[in-house]
């Protein structure tokens, strides 16, 4: 089935409590009815990293499929790789609802979920079930609420998922849980990620899927500086730059804009992609960079890349154009390569610094 027209079933869909709507969305997935992108990818859009080959560099963030239940109906929409996540080692309800709202006239969202999720052992289960089957798909990794000892939670999901996905993250920058985004301080990072690494490597000793740390855009230049000296040190294989936001731009419109929560969505991508591009810089280029935030269309997605990402993510575009945006991403960054002589991704990566 090609991509249906998103236009038509949007307006019944945002009439719905976001919520609902989006359980809708995994339902319609699970069934086949989001469609199939059918056309190969434009070669000039494929990309390696980590040993891996990537049809083409945008992925869906994590936070769509946290339980990893339509990994592979999310590829065939068009997505050169999936992060299915964040998972908690116990399952949790998340916090009272509700806790997710649309700012349409913003073309973003809040979002105050709390790691709602069905525990580590049936997410892990759906991995190994569907691994070998060909697509990129990542693990994203949390903690529980109540759990003190975080690096025993990270370090457990991660030895869960390890010998069945292509890469791992340890998200450490949701607002949304207490003291997580704590972990990114440099005392802390350095012995989260000593134990993260060791238990990964004590269960994948010889080809360990790469660990890739997903941090918040909201660092200061000292925090970001802290954060690239652990993670060249630890060593990790990537970043992700990054989650949601605490900020609430003067610019927001929407009635909902006071709820607290993370905002995603247009209004983070300028901020995010600065913060992309620091990253780069204080890394001279030596660490693949995810970038994430407020990805709408290719030339956004080109923003990014030239700023230093090597791949790019997004989720809260998707809630307002649909699965076909994907399609039209990939179409117009590969126009926007093009346009500017490149002969593939991985030479516009960071052209924006030189
Ligand atoms: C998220 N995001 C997120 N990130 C993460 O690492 N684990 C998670 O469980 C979630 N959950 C989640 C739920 C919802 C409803 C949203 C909108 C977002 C953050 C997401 O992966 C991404 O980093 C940000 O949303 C920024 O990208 P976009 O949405 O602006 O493209």
């Amino acid at each position: 089935m090609p991509i249906f027209d998103y236009k038509l079933v949007r307006p019944l869909l945002h009439r719905l409590d976001p919520e609902r709507a989006h359980g809708l969305a995994i339902t319609a997935l699970k069934w086949g009815l989001a469609g199939r992108d059918r056309m190969p990818d434009d070669p000039i859009l494929g990309c390696r990293l980590w040993g891996l080959d990537f049809p083409n560099p945008i992925g869906l963030a994590a936070g769509f499929d946290k339980g990893a239940e339509v990994p592979d109906a999310l590829l065939s929409v068009g997505f050169g790789f999936i992060e299915a996540g964040t998972v908690t080692p116990r399952a949790q309800p998340g916090n009272p609802k509700p806790r997710l709202f649309r700012l349409k006239a913003d073309q973003a969202a809040i979002n105050r979920l709390g790691f709602n999720s069905d525990g580590l052992e049936p997410y892990a289960k759906r991995l190994l079930q569907r691994w070998g089957k060909g697509g990129i798909v990542g693990a994203n990794v949390g903690k529980n609420k109540e759990t003190e000892d975080a690096a025993a939670d990270f370090a457990t999901g991660t030895a869960r998922v390890a010998g069945s996905c292509d890469y791992i993250v340890t998200n450490i920058s949701s607002p949304n849980t207490e003291g997580l985004r704590a972990l990114q301080g440099r005392r802390q990072l350095e012995k989260l990620l000593e134990r993260v690494l060791g238990a990964r490597n004590r269960v994948m000793p010889g080809n360990p899927p790469p660990l890739l740390v997903k941090v918040a855009p909201d660092l200061t230049p000292a925090e970001m500086q802290d954060i690239v000296e652990v993670v060249l040190a630890a060593p990790v294989e990537g970043l992700i730059i990054g989650n949601t936001t605490l900020d609430r731009p003067a610019s927001l419109k929407s009635p909902d804009r006071g709820e607290e929560g993370g905002l995603s969505g247009l209004p983070l991508m300028k901020k995010s992609t600065e913060c992309l591009a620091e990253f780069y810089r204080l890394t001279e280029g030596r660490l693949p960079l995810i970038g994430c935030g407020g990805v709408a269309s290719g030339r956004d997605a080109y923003a990014k890349i030239r700023a230093g990402a090597s791949l790019v993510q997004l989720y809260t575009a998707l809630i307002y154009h649909g699965p076909g945006l994907v399609r039209d991403i990939k179409r117009e960054l590969a126009e926007c390569l093009r346009a500017d002589g490149f002969e593939d991704i991985a030479s516009a990566v960071g052209a924006d610094h030189r």
